[in-house]
């Protein structure tokens, strides 16, 4: 894997900033989110995920491209078990988070889905509930009752959200009433209300328009100071925009993995290089 270099963005400072901090690995590396060594998903009889190895390192953005069908979705939802929720999958390696092997016998998939949280390309919001009982309704079923802590969260949450000043007089009123950009920002509100470690987006602005993506991906930016975040996304730009580290995936397989701008600028393999300037895909 590439190193970053010194020239700082806000994800990495932090990064080098933890590293002083021990960890079970080194005194100088932090350790990774996750690290997935030899991973195969099949659907049934087919494969979907091919053998992948990757490291993703800590409060960074890792954007995962590829052409349709080549397993990001299917990769992004083994990362916190959701694929699971699919009848006949099977799945081969291991994946650790943060250390702990994510699919030992002792680990829940609640918990882990409540740590590792995940926004979807469409946005769906709970269509009987109102803004504030979408936010909150993660923490609820957590067992949450106290009134204040809800608050607290609910107006924090659609701060970071980026979505508070938008919505706080109107905080009653039906989730679905707002834009397909507001009920995207809502849904990572609803995601980041449980303060989970790291946040999966699966084409979070896929649907939207030009000005809704850009505040999603600002959004995606201020995030990453605290969490780990693994992005699926089919737009180019957007993938070197916003992200630290690109994954290039093909026909079920890594083809190369590494900084976004060396990935963009210079890809070491002639798939990556073919993908990216628009020869297929
Ligand atoms: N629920 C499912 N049941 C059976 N096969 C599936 C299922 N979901 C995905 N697959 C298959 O697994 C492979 C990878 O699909 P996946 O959805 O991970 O691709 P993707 O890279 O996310 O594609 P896209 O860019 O179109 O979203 C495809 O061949 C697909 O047909
Ligand atoms: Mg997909």
């Amino acid at each position: 894997m590439i190193e970053t270099p010194a020239a700082l963005r806000p994800s990495v400072a932090h990064e080098r900033a933890k590293s002083i901090m021990p960890s079970s690995e080194s005194n100088t590396t932090p350790l990774p989110t996750f690290e997935v060594s030899n991973l195969s998903i099949w659907y049934g009889e087919k494969p979907a995920i091919q053998d992948v190895t990757i490291n993703i390192p800590s409060k960074t953005i890792t954007a995962i491209i590829g052409p349709s069908g080549c397993g990001k979705s299917t990769f992004l939802r083994c990362l916190n078990r959701m694929h699971e929720l699919i009848p006949r999958t099977r799945i081969e390696g291991k994946v650790l988070f943060q250390g702990q092997d994510l699919y030992s016998p002792g680990s829940d998939p609640t918990v882990v889905r409540r740590r590792i949280g995940m926004v979807f390309q469409k946005s769906n919001p709970f269509p009987t509930m109102s803004i504030a009982e979408n936010v909150v309704i993660g923490l609820k079923l957590n067992g949450v009752r106290n009134r204040t802590l809800l608050d607290e969260r609910l107006e924090n949450s659609l701060r970071m959200a980026a979505l508070w000043d938008e919505v706080k007089d109107d905080l009653r009123k039906p989730g679905m009433s707002l834009s397909g950009g507001q009920q995207q920002r809502l849904c990572i509100a609803r995601a980041i209300a449980v303060e989970p470690e790291v946040l999966l987006m699966d084409e979070p602005a896929s649907a939207l328009d030009p000005i809704a993506t850009m505040k999603v991906e600002e959004l995606i930016h201020e995030l990453s100071a605290k969490y780990t975040i693994v992005i699926v996304t089919h737009n180019m730009q957007q993938a070197s925009r916003v992200s630290d580290r690109t994954a290039f995936f093909y026909v079920g397989k890594l083809i190369e993995f590494g900084e976004t701008t060396e990935i963009f600028a210079a890809p070491k393999e002639k798939k990556t290089e073919d993908y990216i300037t628009g020869r297929f895909g």
